[in-house]
């Protein structure tokens, strides 16, 4: 009788949802959450000023175009305010690249190991989801560029890429704009842009300064630790922020969330401080991690994928499990074609401890 019900457009029923990390685990009272890439520092003391001031007038509608926020990105940045569209988390951003470019018969491109959000934005809009393989675990351009149809009209990828914690550098970036047409978009999520120091990467905003068909996204839940808010923005060549905001909700941004995220965004020595904190861990969670055998893709984030060697009992399902009991929370990476690797946030140094000799015990056979 399924007939007699309303039914979804085409493509909706082949999205599986998205499952975010997990935040609590049975049985234990307090847990060590390594499984969302958020930061140990949390957010900038302003931005919970901020947050808090906007308390006193939540009968209003926030400011629509989120003026505040905008003009503080286009200072810190340099950038052309009317070309910074905000939105509901960067999440809403590339859903709404998705609806306003894509439609039953075209085809979209993300990458093997790519963030599950393209695959999702892509087939709500009724598009084709085609996708590239990786190469070493990266962005293969040529791979991308060999997938190109007639019908291809938008390309994601994520720089650096989430799961796998790697990045391509600017040239290649260039490479794969220079052979794309000129009438397909090239969509950057940069997600974890401010954790990467390589003097070969670039976030994109150059690119899309220079040219009509490219666009970078952004996100405050990261490195600015406003996740629970839900702020991401994006800088668009004028034609796509004219479209953005054709068919954005009115109101796409809490007044909490405007003023926090400005807030943070003027606090640079905070963001400095996540990423100095990023810097020393971040090694060194990828030395222990090699030490207990591992092997771990290099990553220029604040988190690292790493890879069980064997399929019996000491399995990543098996230490999943076993960390879980201990109230240690990591990412299960299965839906990301990785079923025997598991991806660990970078936390405090007291998180980070009790992961890696949490991992060390398992090893030994505790579980
Ligand atoms: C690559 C990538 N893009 C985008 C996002 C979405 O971030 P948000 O919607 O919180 O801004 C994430 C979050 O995990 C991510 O890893």
């Amino acid at each position: 009788m399924t007939a007699n019900r309303p039914q979804p457009r085409k493509g909706v029923l082949q999205i599986d949802a998205y499952v975010p990390g997990k935040s609590s685990a049975p049985g234990v009272a307090k847990v060590f959450k390594l499984s969302s890439n958020e930061t140990p520092l949390g957010p900038s003391p302003n931005a919970i000023a901020a947050f808090k001031a906007a308390a006193a007038e939540l009968e209003r509608y926030p400011d629509g175009q989120a003026s505040l926020l905008r003009n503080a990105l286009a200072r810190r940045y340099g950038l052309d305010a009317s070309r910074i569209v905000c939105g509901s988390g960067s999440d809403e951003l590339l859903g709404l690249l998705a609806r306003g470019y894509l439609g039953p018969g075209d085809e979209a491109i993300y990458t093997e190991h790519g963030f599950l959000v393209y695959r999702i934005a892509i087939l709500t809009n009724g598009a084709t989801p085609v996708v590239a393989p990786e190469r070493d675990l990266k962005t293969d351009v040529d791979a991308i560029l060999e997938r190109v149809t007639p019908r291809t009209r938008v390309v994601f990828i994520a720089n650096p890429n989430n799961p796998t914690g790697t990045y391509i550098p600017i040239e290649d970036v260039r490479r794969l704009r220079a052979g794309l047409r000129d009438d397909i978009l090239l969509v950057l999520d940069a997600a974890y842009a401010e954790y990467v120091s390589r003097n070969d990467y670039e976030a994109g905003l150059e690119l899309v300064a220079t040219t009509t068909n490219t666009v970078m996204t952004r996100t405050f839940s990261k490195i600015h630790g406003l996740a629970a808010l839900r702020v991401g923005w994006a800088y668009c060549p004028a034609n796509v922020a004219d479209v953005l905001n054709r068919i954005r909700g009115p109101f796409n941004l809490s007044a909490p969330a405007i003023a926090s995220g400005a807030a943070a965004i003027d606090d640079i020595e905070h963001m400095e401080r996540a990423k100095r904190h990023n810097d020393e861990w971040l090694p060194w969670v990828v030395r222990e991690l090699t030490n207990l055998g591992f092997d771990v893709t290099p990553s220029v984030t604040n988190f690292v994928l790493f890879h069980f060697k064997e399929n019996g009992s000491k399995n990543a399902t098996a230490a999943d499990e076993y960390l879980k009991s201990q109230g240690i929370i990591l990412r299960k990476v299965g839906a990301y074609g990785f079923p025997n690797a598991l991806r660990m946030t970078i936390g405090s140094e007291d998180d980070n401890k009790r992961a890696i000799a949490a991992l060390a015990q398992f090893l030994k056979g505790a579980a």
